[in-house]
């Protein structure tokens, strides 16, 4: 596998440095957290170093884990909030994160294509199913992974008709002859589904620069049909090099058997980086970081992610195949037991070396921790082996790691010819190279 193209970046505005103790320190400017305005400043910095989108997770309930001692000035509905980003940014993408599970497509189409208007072509659709949430939406208990699938299919299916019932070369604006727009070229979708009833057109016309690109997070068998059917882009969970040669290789498989190029998809996992000036300090952030993770809490977090209680263990003793659960027991995501389950099946670790996973301490993410030359090594470790398109910065532990990486990090990619000095389009397609 070879690298032949520059690197996607998008930054996630979730202040992922905030996380753990993060917003405790006194230079973490918490309180500005609050206002919108501190979310402005983070996407111009970002399109200065042009980067390629901006991107927000969501969520549709709030956590009892996310109160208390964890920074939390709520979840502003992302499209809603990249809506008030657009006006202020000119050329980086903004990809929103809305789910197919609870919303009616209508109005999830509408709202998309409302962001491609306002901001000239720079949506970005972040496909998810959840995790949790029917509580909200009288749809108790949550649906089974396969009814989400089977849904977001069908949803995904009737937004992409929906934004083409009303193409943008409808509007003909010909004063002389009073032709605004062609009637002949709007029409009903006329689905009828197993889902959704939905007779359309949208009201509003498809942007002029092109379909909205699709992004989806979430890597079971059936995530993984769905996204190398569908998606442009997958937010990935890979925390490590072996689990990202895995996808790789699966999702090239799959976009073939789907009759597209094996490289359509960009696989772009979630890169958590803890950045300091020297590689004691880094470590120390990550430390500081997790500090609130309690073994209760690691061992809470391990049963929730693949059912395995590792409670009455020693630190040191050995987790070995046989102790796993049986894998058709039902887990809040598929994605993340499915990578612990490898991990531990491959490797055979200790309860300690289970408990500071990746899986069981955070999202899964690809942690890196050490100076930016550390970093920018794993980066090209992973580029050079061929298993990523890109990344999305999570930056982890203080502001300081973030604005190393804005500072010293990018321009060491783009000094080595893997990250770009301008935008050369003014679109999330574009950037995507489309
Ligand atoms: C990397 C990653 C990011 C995700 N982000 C979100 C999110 O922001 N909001 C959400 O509701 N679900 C999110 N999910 C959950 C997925 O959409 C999906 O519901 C879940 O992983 C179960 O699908 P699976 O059976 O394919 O694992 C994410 C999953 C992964 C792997």
């Amino acid at each position: 596998m070879t690298a032949n193209r520059q690197l996607c970046i998008g930054l996630s505005l979730s202040a992922t440095w905030m996380k753990g103790d993060g917003w405790r320190r006194p230079d973490s400017d918490i309180e500005k957290m609050g206002s919108i305005d501190y979310y402005i400043d983070l996407a111009k910095l970002a399109e200065k170093a042009k980067l390629d989108f901006l991107f927000k997770a969501d969520y549709l309930y709030l956590s009892p884990q996310l109160l208390g001692d964890s920074a939390n000035f709520g979840s502003p509905d992302p499209t809603m909030f990249f809506a008030a980003i657009a006006r202020e940014t000119q050329r980086i993408g903004l990809v929103t994160t809305v789910s197919t599970t609870f919303n009616p497509p209508y109005v999830v189409a509408r709202q998309l294509q409302s962001l491609h208007w306002l901001s000239n072509g720079r949506a970005g659709w972040n496909i998810v199913t959840s995790i949790e949430g029917a509580d909200n939406f009288g749809d108790s208990p949550m649906p089974s992974p396969q009814e989400r699938y089977a849904k977001a299919m069908e949803f995904t299916d009737v937004v992409r008709k929906l934004w083409d019932s009303f193409p943008n070369e409808a509007i003909v604006i010909d004063r002389e002859s009073g032709i605004f727009s062609d009637k002949d070229k709007v029409s009903s979708i006329h689905h009828s589904g197993d889902f959704f009833s939905v007779q359309g057109p949208l009201t509003l016309p498809a942007h002029r620069s092109g379909s909205i690109p699709l992004f989806q997070a979430g890597a079971s068998d059936t995530g993984r049909n769905f996204a190398s059917s569908i998606a442009d882009a997958i937010f990935a969970a890979m925390p490590d090099l072996e689990s990202g040669v895995e996808l790789r290789n699966d999702l090239r498989s799959r976009a073939q058997e789907h009759g597209r190029n094996p490289n359509a998809i960009k696989v772009l996992p979630g890169l958590y980086f803890f950045l300091a000036e020297t590689r004691e300090e880094a470590h120390e952030l990550h430390k500081s970081a997790h500090a609130h993770l309690s073994m209760e809490r690691r061992h809470a977090s391990l049963m929730s992610v693949l059912g395995l209680d590792l409670s009455s263990f020693a630190l040191d003793d050995c987790v070995t195949t046989d102790m796993l659960p049986d894998p058709n027991q039902s887990v809040r995501s598929r994605t993340h037991a499915e990578l612990l389950r490898r991990y531990i099946t491959n490797h055979e670790p200790t309860v300690e070396e289970v408990l500071i996973r990746p899986e069981v301490v955070g999202s899964a993410h690809w942690v890196s921790v050490g100076t930016v030359e550390d970093v920018l090594n794993d980066i090209i470790e992973r580029h050079e082996a061929g298993v990523i398109d890109g990344f999305i910065a999570l930056p982890g532990g203080s502001e300081e790691s973030m604005k190393l990486f804005f500072e010293k990090l990018l321009p060491q990619l783009v000094e080595r010819g893997l990250f770009r000095t301008e935008y050369e389009g003014s679109t999330l397609r574009a950037h995507l190279g489309i």
